[in-house]
């Protein structure tokens, strides 16, 4: 219905058909927008207002899912500050000021068939989304970290993933249910997950590929910076193209205040993108390259 719509940005009073309160201050939102919905890709995100009033700045979420027929969206976020506040009171039936889809999402490589996705914290909902739209034609491995209960049920997975410790079995339930392989990190000594970050799990996994497994690879991640450049200088270290999902703080999010600025290396040196329309997806050497980014 809406194909020609691809990177138009919509401007919607979007209706909540659900919301879903989730451990350790976690929640979920479906809005009910379908031309949001039509269009939307992973890693692209809404702009959302936080309550029915339009003065108050919106914030960005990721989109979790979309749901084409039902025309809907769905986003997966954690209480930070006074706009998540505020947002977690929302209750079914009422109406959000949003913008969406905003921003370059994952350029998924179809010659690459074993897809690593990396997610950490808030950066988890647009790994779950690719994964989604991957599963059909590729054989990815979904990683994810988290310093707080996880927002999803898992289950000890029946799907063997080379080079993880014996005992590190955790799986997310609804990847299991589709066949794809995941495995659960954190610190906190959480039951069947791996003790310790993902990159760290991540490249137990990239040991045992041969050097043409490899070459089938391709990284696409989305969490916190550090996690970000840890997960870069992974790729860089065992050659394997790597893609960003950046989180930058952002005032209007579509391209007109260049308050979401971040210096990326391109062939012609630095150069200042903003992360709402010329992002959040970047490749990752040229966010966080070997050489020293300039103050
Ligand atoms: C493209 C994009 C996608 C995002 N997707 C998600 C998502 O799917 N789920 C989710 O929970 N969050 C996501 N975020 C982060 C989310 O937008 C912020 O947590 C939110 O705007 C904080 O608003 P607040 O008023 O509650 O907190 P504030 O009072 O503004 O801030 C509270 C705390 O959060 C930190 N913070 C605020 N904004 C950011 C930011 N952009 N990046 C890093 N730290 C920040 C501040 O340092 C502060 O410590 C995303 C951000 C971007 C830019
Ligand atoms: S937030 Fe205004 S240009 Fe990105």
């Amino acid at each position: 219905m809406m194909t020609e719509s691809r990177n138009v940005i919509h401007s919607v009073d979007a209706r909540v058909t659900r919301v879903n309160h989730l451990e350790a201050d976690q929640h979920t939102l479906v809005l009910e927008a379908p031309a949001i919905a039509e269009s939307a890709t992973p890693g692209s995100f809404v702009h959302l207002g936080v309550n029915a009033d339009p003065a108050v700045m919106r914030r960005p979420l990721s989109i979790l899912w979309t749901d084409r027929k039902d025309g809907t969206v769905e986003v997966l976020y954690k209480v930070v500050g006074k706009g998540t506040e505020e947002l977690a009171r929302v209750r079914e039936g009422e109406t959000l000021p949003t913008l969406g889809p905003i921003g370059r999402g994952f350029q998924v490589d179809s010659d690459r068939d074993r897809p690593l996705l990396i997610g950490g914290g808030v950066g988890i909902p647009p790994i779950l989304f690719l994964a989604r739209e991957i599963k059909d034609h590729a054989s990815p491995l979904v990683v994810m970290g988290s310093e707080i209960p996880f927002p999803f049920a898992s289950r000890p997975s029946t799907i063997r993933v080379p080079g993880m410790p014996d005992g590190v079995i955790a799986g997310m339930d609804l990847l299991e249910d589709w066949g794809v392989a995941s495995r659960l990190c954190s610190t906190q000594g959480y039951a069947g997950c791996y003790e310790g970050y993902v990159d760290a799990a991540a490249r137990m996994w990239l040991e045992t590929q041969a050097s043409g497994q490899r070459e089938q690879v391709i990284i696409y991640t989305c969490g916190p910076v550090p996690m970000l450049e840890a997960v870069a200088r992974l790729a860089r270290e065992f050659d394997v193209p790597c893609q960003v999902c950046m989180e930058e703080y952002m005032a209007c999010a579509v391209g007109g205040c260049a308050g979401c600025t971040v210096p990326v290396l391109g062939e012609g040196g630095w150069a200042m993108k903003r992360v709402c329309v010329d992002g959040p997806v970047f490749d990752a050497q040229a966010v966080f390259p070997a050489e020293t980014r300039p103050l």
